[in-house]
């Protein structure tokens, strides 16, 4: 059997037995909490995972392009929401794949509602919400937001499916409870909403909210309908800085090994750049600037204080600190998302050894 220490690198571990304990524990939690579990599948783009995740419970798939969504859908995925603002210029391409699956797209604009009813086409369409994230959503509280919902309640083609959000913020929060206060806010806001258009007569079916670090911290989600966290599949340094998770629970690292150490300088120069790790600064509460936290012990759970990976260029991964000529690292990354949409494979491990390999679906058309 193939070993950890026989793969080239540098290579995407993922620890088997972590990754299904992320799974089984998310899948209880959102039960625990009375709302059905829409895994975004942007974090892993990779269907041996999506299909333990259905195994477990998950309703339907949450994806961000329409690549993924098909790509799903081929490997038998039948409702799919594509949380992204609708692509004007690609609307001809989704109503393909509403003709083969249940597919739920998402629009925050007036100008996004004509096209879809232009086409003539039956899609069912979320409306998204801003919840105090304030990148993408239309803000509960306007006239222009109450207008696009009613167009959208009374349309003969759409399908109002309901609201949408996702609470960014909560990766600013600066505490496990001002996490929690995010996550009330996003349900609050949500559900006041939803109650708003229900005393309208507008059939409000599901109220969707998500992001890993307010699921991992949500006392309550009355009157939500359903959950969208992705990155718990894997967590990463991020989310152990922010308290969604413990070291242990990281179930992606990155085998990456030391190719150049220069006498009389004080860093290493690894195979792992931002191509590899991406250029994700990761948490402001991190207790010093890092691109990447190195193991001391992986099977012990610690990390070296003395190296860590402190910049990369686009091959180069720069550790401050020495560490001679081909020395094998294992980082922990800052974002495992972008980390794993740099590679075409998952080399799934048990210990220390290789157990399988998982495609890792990638690319965008
Ligand atoms: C619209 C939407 N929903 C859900 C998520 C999942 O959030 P997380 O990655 O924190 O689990 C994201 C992540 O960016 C998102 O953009």
């Amino acid at each position: 059997m193939t070993r950890i220490q026989d793969l080239v690198t540098p290579g995407l571990l993922l620890d088997l037995d972590v990754l299904d304990a992320n799974l089984a524990r998310m899948a209880a939690r959102a039960r625990a909490l009375g709302v059905a579990l829409r895994p975004h599948i942007k974090t892993h783009k990779c269907v041996e995972i999506a299909q333990r995740q259905k195994a477990l419970g998950a309703d339907g798939l949450t994806v961000s392009t329409l690549y993924e969504a098909k790509v799903f859908a081929d490997h038998g995925f039948t409702d799919i929401t594509w949380a992204f603002p609708v692509v004007i210029n690609r609307i001809a391409e989704a109503a393909a794949l509403a003709d083969r699956i249940t597919l739920r797209l998402v629009v925050d604009s007036a100008e996004a509602v004509n096209e879809l009813e232009r086409t003539g086409h039956h899609f069912h369409v979320f409306l998204k919400v801003d919840c105090g994230y304030h990148r993408a959503g239309m803000d509960p509280h306007s006239t222009p937001a109450l207008d696009v919902v009613r167009r959208l309640a009374a349309s003969r083609t759409l399908a109002f499916d309901g609201i949408l959000t996702h609470s960014g913020h909560s990766y600013h929060g600066k505490s496990p409870a001002e996490i929690c206060g995010v996550a009330e806010q996003e349900r609050s806001v949500m559900v006041e909403f939803a109650e708003h258009l229900r005393k309208e007569d507008i059939k409000v079916r599901a109220v969707s909210v998500g992001s890993t670090p307010a699921m991992s911290q949500v006392v309550n989600l009355h009157g939500v309908t359903e959950a969208r966290p992705g990155n718990y599949a894997f967590y990463d340094y991020t989310q152990v800085i922010l308290g969604s998770c413990a070291l242990q629970d990281v179930a992606l690292t990155l085998q990456a090994s030391v190719v150049s150490a220069q006498p009389g300088t004080n860093h290493a120069v690894i195979d792992a750049g931002a191509l590899s790790l991406s250029k994700d600064l990761g948490s402001e509460l991190a207790p010093r600037h890092t691109m990447g936290e190195i193991y001391e012990n992986y099977a012990a759970h610690t990390l070296r204080d003395d190296v860590r990976v402190v910049s990369v260029s686009q091959e180069h991964g720069v550790i401050a600190g020495p560490l001679p000529v081909g020395t094998r690292v294992r980082i922990v990354p800052n974002h495992s998302c972008l980390t794993a949409a740099q590679f075409d494979e998952y080399v799934v491990v048990r210990g220390d050894d290789v157990v399988d390999r998982w495609k890792i679906w990638r690319e965008r058309d």
